[in-house]
């Protein structure tokens, strides 16, 4: 069943629906976890193992082996911090982002539906995700980039998989809106995470971390926040493994923003239920460079029903994030992803985040989607001929 998050409205699984047509709020899929967690031992890592959980016809599923991702244990930036970290690499998934798990739950209920056409509007890892999987699923794949904010790894990958390719003279948000009109003119099946069924495929991010956890869920899950689907995606997701008894205590959700495109944590500090746009947000994070996020009353709850948290940080703090991950623990992520970290670094300091706490942070994009930042904030090699005397003199010099 589909339920509306707001007035409750119910709609059948089946129907192509966005937003509820009474109150015009964002929607959910119902599930109850009716089995026991045995049943996902022994199975293939990844995020198939939880089929029982996700509602869709497993004779349709279309997939390239997502889910399953590192949880790495990174003593060196826990300690410098105080605290018991562990990272979720969603950068480790098929096409470098966290956007495969819901797009192999959202294209197989295309499938399932029928449609013929797919779209989505992105700041890249959507669209990049949404073209491999449509090319797989052998469906029409149209996407809509903000011009010229969109870094090159991403664009790569959407051209390259064949979608068709409409570079928006304008910013995500004016993107998503257009999309979202010709989705409701029925052009073709929309795959922003506005479609509920793609969170219920991120939704196991959650579902993994506590697995790894062995069966516990950490003090605290820090992400980076941008059109808010994944947070509450993940919160649906601890939740409905607390409900079913797999959990005893469920965690804080805390999501961090760019300073320059923070509409969520502009609410958190207000205590409001919904959010007011930002205009014009900018960032170096272009994967968060969103003003105003569809899912915000989903992602707002999440942050208050678990007693979470929201912050923002700088693009500076974003990129020394980047950097001391990348370093110190040899995980390579792009900008976005790195707003975790940052937020984390920001919250020992004010204090909001206890000395000795278990965290686990979610890094969201790998860091070849956006090599030119990489690129940028490094110095250049040093070109020098293959003289092994000048060598080893630069070499021991050093
Ligand atoms: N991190 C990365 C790497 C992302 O690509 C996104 C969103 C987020 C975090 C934020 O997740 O939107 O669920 O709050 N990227 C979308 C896209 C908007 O089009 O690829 P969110």
């Amino acid at each position: 069943m589909i339920r509306c998050v707001s007035c409750g409205e119910e709609y059948d699984d089946d129907e192509v629906i966005y937003t509820c047509e009474k109150c015009g709020s964002v929607l959910e899929l119902v599930n109850e976890i009716d089995v026991s967690k045995d049943i996902f031992d022994g199975r293939k890592d990844n995020l198939w193992k939880f089929k029982e959980c996700i509602p869709v016809d497993e004779t349709k599923i279309v997939s390239l082996d997502e889910g399953g991702t590192p949880f790495c244990k990174c003593d060196k930036l826990g300690d410098e911090l105080g605290v018991n970290l562990y990272v979720k690499v969603e950068g480790s998934n098929p096409t470098g982002s966290f956007k495969d798990r819901g797009m192999t739950v959202g294209m197989t209920k295309a499938m399932e539906l029928g449609v013929s056409t797919v779209g989505c509007a992105s700041t890249g890892n959507t669209s990049a995700s949404l073209s491999a999987y449509a090319a797989r699923a052998g469906l029409r794949c149209i996407v809509f980039l903000p011009s010229g904010k969109v870094a090159l790894g991403k664009l790569a990958q959407a051209m390259f998989h064949g979608a068709e390719v409409m570079s928006i003279n304008g910013n995500f948000d004016e993107a998503l809106e257009a999309m979202t009109a010709l989705a409701l003119e029925k052009h073709l099946y929309l795959l922003n995470s506005i479609n509920p069924y793609r969170l219920e495929g991120q939704k196991t991010i959650g579902y993994e971390i506590v697995r790894d956890l062995g069966w516990q869920a950490p003090d605290r899950i820090i992400l980076p926040v941008g059109n808010a689907g994944n947070i509450s995606a993940i919160w649906k997701g601890v939740k409905e493994f607390y409900d079913a008894g797999f959990i005893k205590d469920l965690p804080m959700m805390t999501g961090i923003q760019a300073e320059g495109a923070c509409p969520v944590t502009n609410a958190f500090r207000k205590g409001d239920k919904r959010v007011v746009p930002v205009e014009n947000p900018e960032t170096i994070a272009t994967a968060i460079r969103i003003g105003a996020p569809v899912s915000d009353i989903k992602a707002l709850n999440a942050i208050y029903d678990s007693n979470g948290y929201s912050e923002t940080v700088t693009d500076e703090e974003i990129l020394d994030a980047q950097k001391l991950l990348a370093r110190t623990e040899g995980i390579g992520v792009e900008p976005a992803s790195a707003a975790s970290i940052a937020g984390l670094k920001k919250l020992v300091d004010e204090g909001v985040v206890d000395k000795g706490e278990t965290i686990t942070c979610v890094v969201t994009g790998h860091l070849l989607k956006d090599p030119n930042t990489a690129i940028d904030a490094c110095t250049k090699p040093t070109e020098v001929d293959a003289d092994i005397d000048t060598l080893r003199e630069i070499l021991m010099n050093k």
